[in-house]
């Protein structure tokens, strides 16, 4: 079977943990994104993506990513169709080998086969079912539609990373900093919520953070420690970039002194399988929620946070209706970091700032 592997060298064909391409792939979609955003009226004009089709298969609910994705592809020319297997489209089968006997009635290998013809990149969000942590962290799911597609694929947020909202989430840094991010305190804090979450965000900002040379601290109650993959992952770029990373268990304490508060919430890894328990861990620690007392407690430090958000569990709505918030600026990003994720993997002519 033909797969992506067949691209012609040098193409960005995949998007799937945001580290594809390195730092110089990364330095220049937040350039061309921040230049897209200046220049909306231009790209518009030249249409560097007609004729372009994106189909996108979404396993989970979205707001922000699908309409992002469908704006940048029709603003740039072309045109995104949004699947919902289960719901409007066959439900899909992943695992290879398997007797298709029951409620799913396609199998992603063709699936993905007849998808590559009518499309020129594939999406897909598949959350974590939160039953196998180490197992999920593979994140099958993505690497099969990868292994049997004959376009670029982007994940549009998958167990173990979310990297479209890293890519809105640096660019967001970017601008808040002027560039000057090396050095800068940034806070990643865990907070409570009823239903246990997934890991992509907080391993996708977290990394992004350190990747931007950024001085990261990581505040989670014990038993919600991150992907250890991920975390060494992190500590080696805070060593290559100059920043640091260190971990603790006190919101409090993270947050002295910070400029940057990302506050997520997440299921403990313990809880995998049992999400009673999950839940029940989760409402042990209520006391997590983001309120202006930690905000206070930084330099003048803004507040982020992926949406959608839970108002006064998460986070209080003293912060969120704050000037310090900064949620709708990431979401606004998402939108031109995609258009300049598209470009780069199948754009003719982008605009050039002379
Ligand atoms: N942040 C984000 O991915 O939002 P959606 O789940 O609404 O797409």
């Amino acid at each position: 079977m033909q797969t992506n592997k067949g691209k012609p060298e040098g193409a960005l064909t995949q998007y799937i943990t945001g580290f594809e391409g390195g730092e110089s792939t990364l330095k220049r979609l937040i350039a061309s994104a921040i230049d897209i955003k200046a220049n909306l009226p231009l790209y518009m004009a030249e249409r560097p993506l007609a004729g372009k089709v994106m189909t996108s298969i979404f396993l989970n609910p979205s707001l922000r990513t699908r309409t992002s994705f469908e704006a940048a592809m029709h603003k740039l020319g072309g045109h995104m169709v949004a699947l919902s297997p289960g719901a409007g489209s066959w439900d899909m089968e992943f695992e290879k080998g398997v007797i298709m006997d029951g409620a799913k009635a396609e199998h992603i290998i063709e699936a993905v086969g007849a998808l590559s013809s009518y499309s020129d990149v594939i999406g897909m969000r598949a959350f974590s079912q939160m039953e196998d942590f180490a197992a999920e962290m593979a994140d099958r799911p993505i690497h099969a539609v990868a292994d049997h597609a004959r376009v670029p694929v982007i994940s549009l947020e998958s167990a173990c990373h979310h990297p479209c909202q890293a890519l809105a989430d640096s660019m967001t840094l970017h601008e808040l900093f002027g560039g000057q991010t090396q050095g800068q305190p940034f806070v990643l804090s865990w907070a409570w919520h009823p239903r246990m979450c997934g890991v992509a965000v907080p391993h996708s900002a977290l990394l992004a953070a350190a990747r931007m040379g950024m001085d990261v601290t990581l505040a989670h109650p014990e038993g919600y420690e991150l992907h250890a993959p991920v975390m060494a992952q992190a500590a080696d770029l805070a060593a290559s970039t100059g920043g640091s990373l260190k971990v603790v268990h006190s919101m409090d304490e993270a947050c002295k002194g910070a400029k940057v508060i990302y506050a997520k919430a997440w299921g403990s890894p313990l809880d995998y399988g049992d999400k009673v328990a999950g839940c029940a861990r989760n409402a042990s620690h209520k006391q997590w929620t983001l309120g202006a007392r930690h905000m206070a407690m930084g330099q003048d430090a803004r507040f982020m946070h992926c949406l959608p958000v839970r108002r006064n569990v998460v986070v209080e709505d003293a912060v969120l209706d704050s000037p310090a918030s900064v949620v709708q600026q990431q979401a606004a990003n998402r939108m031109w970091g995609q258009m300049a994720l598209l470009i780069e993997m199948l754009g003719q002519g982008a605009h050039q700032e002379s």
